[in-house]
């Protein structure tokens, strides 16, 4: 059955001139219709890219703003209407309007987890696999780094001459691992390597062997001669990891590493967004578009 469906979005996607963008989060039989799959600064990185007319996003919605802020001109869907990241929804424009008033000397670099109306008064964007390189080469010393303070901890560590401003936001599913849980994986595993995502609090950051991006720590677990991994994000990531590597081991740090709103887009989610008859059309006004959009461009500048 699952491979009918999968059969009809090939076909329908070939006949409309679709692209299927899906995040490394996303379940098996997603990723397999898919026309590209990454992490969020691959997927940015596409979506400038692809000559489709029609843009599908298997991810959350702070995925399909960038896609369409990247290519206004296409149509953009985000495949589940309920998929939202409550990071992204954590800071406004307002509130960061006001902090920026009480620091004018600081430039605003923002992870790509926000929506696309505050990217509008940032500096320049980053994602978990660019934010060291990118604040490295900022010419500036004054950052002020939002929404994630974990993710900013590890920057700030890696580029100590910066000086680095934190709030208190951060990603709900990554910063409840806890230092027990981690304990208790090792003692299980104990032979296990363990990487993890910068999300993860920086008391988990410095117990791991590795800390890095979704497509970071897929990497290094493919490449290295280890046979045992303890995976410190979301729970997808060991499972397709599995499939790739059957010689190795995964396992998940923890079984509540689950991000519900990146479950929540399902085989028939995409089936629908490609009839035309499901998802969401992303519209943005032509103001949000421009003034976001030089802060994702200065993102690919200095990232790629
Ligand atoms: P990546 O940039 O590693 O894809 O992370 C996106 C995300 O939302 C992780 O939780
Ligand atoms: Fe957002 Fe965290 Fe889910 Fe990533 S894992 S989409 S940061 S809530």
């Amino acid at each position: 059955m699952i491979s009918k469906i999968q059969e009809e979005i090939l076909r329908l996607k070939k006949e409309k001139n679709i692209c299927i963008l899906a995040h490394s989060y996303q379940a098996a039989e997603i990723l397999e219709v898919a026309d590209f799959t990454g992490d969020s600064y691959a997927l940015s990185v596409m979506a400038s890219k692809s000559d489709a007319d029609i843009l599908i996003m298997c991810g959350v919605r702070f995925m399909a703003e960038t896609a369409k802020i990247l290519s206004p001109d296409k149509t953009v869907i985000l495949a589940n209407s309920e998929a939202g990241c409550p990071m992204a929804e954590q800071m406004d424009t307002d509130f960061i309007s006001a902090v920026k008033e009480k620091n004018p000397d600081y430039k605003v670099v923002a992870y790509i987890n926000t929506t696309a109306a505050l990217k509008t008064i940032c500096d320049v964007c980053v994602t978990s696999s660019s934010a060291v390189e990118i604040v490295k080469k900022l010419p500036d010393k004054n950052i002020l780094f939002i929404p994630d303070c974990n993710l900013g901890a590890f920057v700030a560590k890696q580029v100590p001459e910066k000086n680095i401003k934190l709030l208190q936001g951060g990603c709900p599913t990554h910063a409840k691992i806890t230092v027990n849980e981690l304990k208790k994986a090792k003692e299980r595993h104990p032979e296990a390597l363990v990487l993890v995502h910068p999300e993860c609090s920086p008391k988990i950051s410095e117990m791991a062997d590795y800390v890095g991006s979704t497509s970071g720590i897929m990497k290094y677990a493919q490449n290295s001669d280890a046979k045992e991994f303890i995976i410190g994000t979301e729970i997808s990531i060991a499972e397709h990891l599995q499939y790739s590597c059957p010689d190795k081991r995964f396992y998940p740090m923890s079984k509540d590493l689950i991000c519900s709103n990146m479950k929540c887009t399902t085989l028939m989610d995409v089936y629908y967004s490609v009839c035309g008859t499901g998802g969401e059309e992303i519209t943005l006004d032509d103001e949000t578009i421009a003034k976001a959009r030089k802060c994702i461009d200065r993102m690919i500048e200095l990232g790629g």
